[in-house]
């Protein structure tokens, strides 16, 4: 919650506004307090509390297990930590596609146990009744599509979409249909960027890219793979810096330091 009367917080609003003024809004993932307080210090606008949550720190090989309960504690903890950034919560797998009324009954939960401010969920214009469901009850929904990790045991990979004509004619319509439903921005992953750019001068919301090109709205990027935490990266996300191997020299510098006597000093 912002407390400093000083700081202005970042709305829905906020990121109409940016699109419509032309500037870039910096999305990144955060999972615990100290790190959103840490993204929200160096400028992040919106923390996204993805369910990559459970690949990055809860050592699943998917999204998949991630549970509602998991969301709700990591997205809580972020809340904390943000001063002014806008938090988003991953909807997980299994939590919304059932019917509009189950998407509805689990964003509140959500929003009411985390305080964040928008849900996400994954899926096209087979997810706009439900978009269209939570946003007329006054919730903040931002829609996901092109890779949808979520779906990666029907497409048996975390490749590009929308390479092939049907695929591309498809994604078009999927924008177009959550755009209508009333979503407050769109993510667009890793699909081509001719795409992303068409997708983004059509689309009245904010869209916001990871692996989608230079033209969408906002950026978007998992935090281990911006600070090099990650194992591996994808090819569309370089890592900024080698936090992985700053970190394991100081535990190793400190080791030594104990098993040698020198700490305490
Ligand atoms: O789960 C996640 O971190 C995401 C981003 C990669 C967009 O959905």
């Amino acid at each position: 919650m912002t407390t400093d009367t000083t700081v202005k917080p970042v709305t829905a609003a906020t990121l109409a506004r940016a699109k419509r003024d032309d500037h870039k809004m910096i999305w990144l993932t955060a999972y615990d307090a100290a790190s959103a307080r840490l993204a929200d210090e160096a400028g992040a606008d919106v923390l996204l509390v993805g369910d990559s949550l459970g690949m990055v720190c809860l050592g699943y090989d998917s999204t998949i297990p991630v549970t509602l309960e998991e969301m709700i504690h990591h997205t809580a903890a972020v809340v904390r930590g943000r001063r002014r950034a806008w938090v988003v919560c991953d909807l997980p797998f299994g939590t919304y596609q059932l019917s509009p009324e189950q998407a509805f009954g689990n964003a509140v939960r959500v929003l009411q146990q985390s305080a964040c401010d928008a849900v996400k969920l994954e899926g096209g214009e087979h997810m706009a009744a439900t978009i269209r469901f939570l946003s007329e009850r006054g919730i903040a929904v931002v829609a996901h599509i092109g890779l949808t990790p979520q779906s990666v045991k029907k497409f048996g990979s975390y490749g590009r979409r929308g390479k092939s004509a049907d695929e591309r004619a498809q994604l078009l319509k999927d924008a177009q249909a959550v755009c209508e439903a009333g979503a407050v921005a769109l993510v667009l992953e890793n699909i081509p960027h001719d795409l992303a750019s068409e997708i983004t001068a059509n689309a009245g919301v904010p869209t916001v890219g990871i692996g989608a090109g230079p033209d969408c709205d906002a950026q978007v990027l998992v935090w281990h793979d911006l600070l090099g935490l990650s194992d591996t990266n994808p090819p569309f996300a370089p890592a900024y810096t080698n936090a992985r191997q700053v970190f394991a020299d100081a535990i190793s510098r400190w080791g030594d330091d104990v098993r040698q006597g020198r700490f305490p000093g």
